[in-house]
């Protein structure tokens, strides 16, 4: 699914094949990928393509990745989007990722406010999930700040043989859409 969307200081571009080298560089990176336990860091970069080419997908229902591009310079800075589109259940799940030179200056919440926005006009969703590490106290803060809501529920990602507990946070969209 190809949609720009625009915030006061960031351009979201749909991901494409014009951005493997950036998706690897994001993926590969050690300190982005220290609290990513769903998949291990990319070593190879055929691994972006088929990234993309599963995002590109039109076949996909419900999957969508942006890159976050900073206007002023037009450098690209991390990725968001939306994955595990659950139609009959109203619900999806959320991921971001930011470089860590770009933290700390609201740039993912901007991001993530503009793409619930347009989750929730385009999908009919009742609930957006974050699955968070319990040790990713920024993520945490982060979603927190959008109105995710600690579920209590939770769910262990398996990587080289270990779990990682998830917490898993909840967006309640209904209200959302009151307010819009
Ligand atoms: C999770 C992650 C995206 C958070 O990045 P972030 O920059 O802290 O997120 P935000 O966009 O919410 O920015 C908030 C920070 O910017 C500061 N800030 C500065 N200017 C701001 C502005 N104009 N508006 C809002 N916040 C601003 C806030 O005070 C806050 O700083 P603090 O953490 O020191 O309190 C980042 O840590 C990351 O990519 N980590 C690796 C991948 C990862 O863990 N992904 C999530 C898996 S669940």
């Amino acid at each position: 699914m190809d949609k720009k969307l625009i915030t006061q200081r960031l351009i979201l571009k749909s991901i494409s094949e014009e951005d493997r080298e950036f998706i690897f560089s994001e993926f590969s990176d050690a300190v982005i990928s220290k609290y990513l336990y769903d998949e291990e860091p990319l070593t190879d970069i055929k691994q972006a393509d088929e990234i993309i080419h599963t995002y590109t997908n039109p076949q996909h229902e419900g999957l969508y990745r942006w890159i976050l591009v900073r206007k002023t310079d037009n450098r690209k800075m991390g990725t968001c989007g939306f994955h595990c589109f659950n139609k009959g259940e109203g619900t999806i799940e959320i991921g971001y990722d930011l470089q860590a030179e770009f933290c700390g200056h609201g740039y993912m919440q901007e991001a993530l406010k503009e793409i619930i926005a347009y989750g929730i006009e385009i999908m009919p969703l009742k609930q957006i999930h974050a699955h968070i590490y319990v040790g990713n106290e920024k993520s945490i803060a982060l979603s927190e700040r959008l109105g995710f809501i600690n579920s209590k529920k939770v769910y262990n990602y398996t990587l080289r043989d270990k779990d990682y507990l998830h917490l898993i946070y909840s967006l309640d969209c209904s209200s959302l859409k009151s307010m819009q």
